[in-house]
């Protein structure tokens, strides 16, 4: 592979920058500069450097997103704005997809990649990977709320939903609701069981991913290389991915 095509792949430059700081003595491979950005490389074997920075060969690439209301999770809408229409080109160019689904109307934790079977395996039922979700409702939660969520709710049409953490606030008017699976418009569901109505909806954590206070609805970052370990651990996936 291209020396120029395995940075831009990794997020770390675009073509035109890799082929500057080459002609600058910027890309190391195996320890000696290459002034050269055609010049190719086993990414499997090589040892890249990248102004000073080794770059970590992976052959997939994960992205937080903090998704903004009116956004669906989808590549493509004809009628709405679509998730990925929020990253840059060269990441559509890899066509990532959204791990899952969040509504139209929630907001917060996204997470994006163009690796379909670590993205199969978060979401497979059997691996129990939680998802957090900060909640406001329109009503206080019953008193009996947490209970409920802990044996199962029962939702509308007969759905006995999996064991579910609820931390409710002070007030009672929402909190943390903490699921292992992910059934359509569950949270919804979950509240209209127990008589109430979800008024505000942000996911917070996807596995061992927490949303980033740092990104403002709408941006995005790559994951660091420690959080991208941990989630394909989550997954159960082979590390060197
Ligand atoms: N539960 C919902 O009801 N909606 C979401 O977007 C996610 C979980």
């Amino acid at each position: 592979m291209r020396i120029d095509k395995f940075l831009s792949d990794m997020a770390v430059a675009s073509r035109k920058e890799s082929s500057r700081a080459a002609k600058r003595g910027g890309i190391l491979v195996n320890g000696t500069a290459v002034r050269d950005a055609s010049v190719h490389i086993n990414p499997d074997k090589d040892t890249v450097i990248y102004l000073g920075r080794t770059v970590e060969y992976r052959r997939h690439v994960f992205v937080m997103l903090n998704k903004p209301e009116g956004y669906v999770s989808a590549t493509e809408d004809k009628a709405h704005p679509y998730v990925t229409e929020l990253l840059p080109p060269e990441l559509r160019a890899r066509e990532l997809f959204p791990v899952g689904r969040l509504d139209k109307d929630t907001v917060g934790l996204m997470l994006l990649t163009d690796d379909g079977e670590s993205a199969h395996r978060l979401l497979s039922p059997k691996r129990h990977v939680t998802k957090s979700y900060r909640f406001r409702c329109a009503e206080p939660l019953i008193p009996s709320c947490e209970d409920i969520f802990l044996a199962g709710a029962v939702l509308g049409d007969g759905y006995v939903c999996k064991s579910a953490e609820l931390i409710a606030d002070e007030d009672r008017l929402g909190g943390v609701i903490t699921l292992t699976e992910g059934k359509y418009h569950q949270i919804k569901r979950m509240l209209g069981s127990v008589g109430n109505k979800i008024t505000a909806l942000e996911r917070i954590t996807f596995g061992p991913l927490s949303l980033d206070g740092a990104l403002a609805r709408g941006e995005w970052r790559y994951l660091t290389e420690g959080e991208t370990e941990e989630l394909l651990l989550a997954a159960g996936a082979d590390k060197r991915n």
